[in-house]
């Protein structure tokens, strides 16, 4: 392993532009569940019945029962050793971008400025009726669904299954993946498009891949030039260590 992290580290010191892709499994490590695997959230709670729009629509008191359990999670996280090093490569100026599945806020808690949210941000509530946009705080959902000022339900401001990635978020990220010369891809199971085209998008435009996962993905062996399976938290300051 040793070997990798130093070869990732070479060909970050080397590189003009280096962006990364994160999901759930950085934020593992800050307590915060991923998606699938044992204790996965959809373990708990079936996919098909809180996690597409029309069944939010259908009845938002019960899938926000669900988005109550993973915000109270969010407001007692910290960011870990994982998004504090991608922070410290990036002030370092040897990190162009992060572009996050992740909804927790946690790679900005960490210090990282630039960061596209692929799939919004749970700390934040949109308005279903009037489109206003709130902070999310406890208070506002201690009955729910909540509701704004207006009367209207409000929801998470993050892409549920069935809706689009919010436009910016596309155009910027797929600019990252065309002109970085490496991309990090951190923590995620790359199977849920289309985040997961964004690596191979990178690898297209001519960039080299750079994988760290606790275990293997669709990327590993074909898309990506480095795997490094470990967890995100140690393999991270590892490499920014040597940069
Ligand atoms: P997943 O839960 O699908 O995958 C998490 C990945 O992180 C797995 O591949 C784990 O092996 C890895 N992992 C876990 N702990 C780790 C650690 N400490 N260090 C490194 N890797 C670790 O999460 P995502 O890929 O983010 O979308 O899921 C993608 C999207 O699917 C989410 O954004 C969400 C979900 O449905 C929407 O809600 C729209």
């Amino acid at each position: 392993m040793d070997k990798e992290i130093q070869k990732s580290a070479d060909f970050i010191k080397n590189a003009k532009k280096v962006s990364a892709l994160t999901g759930a499994g950085i934020s593992a490590e800050s307590g915060i569940a991923p998606f699938r695997g044992n204790n996965g959230i959809w373990e708990k709670y079936d996919p098909e019945e809180y996690a597409y729009i029309d069944s939010f629509l259908k009845d938002p008191a019960k899938v926000w029962q669900m988005i109550k359990e993973l915000i109270d999670v969010i407001f007692e996280a910290k960011p870990n050793k994982g998004h504090l090093a991608l922070a410290e490569m990036e002030r370092l100026g040897k990190l162009s971008s992060i572009i996050t599945q992740n909804v927790d806020g946690l790679h900005q808690a960490a210090g990282s400025k630039r960061v596209i949210e692929f799939h919004g941000n749970n700390m934040r509530l949109l308005c279903l009726k009037c489109g206003k946009v709130v902070k999310t705080e406890k208070e506002l959902y201690k009955e729910i669904p909540p509701k704004c000022q207006c009367g209207g339900i409000l929801r998470p401001d993050v892409v549920f299954f069935g809706e689009p990635i919010p436009q910016r978020a596309i155009t910027e990220s797929y600019a990252e993946a065309r002109s970085c010369d490496i991309m990090l891809v951190i923590g995620t199971s790359a199977i849920v498009t289309p985040a997961a085209e964004i690596p191979v998008i990178a690898k297209d435009s001519g960039a080299k891949i750079i994988e760290i996962n606790l275990e293997s993905t669709p990327l590993t062996n074909y898309i990506a030039d480095i795997s490094i399976m470990g967890k995100a938290g140690e393999i991270l300051p590892e490499i920014v260590k040597r940069l």
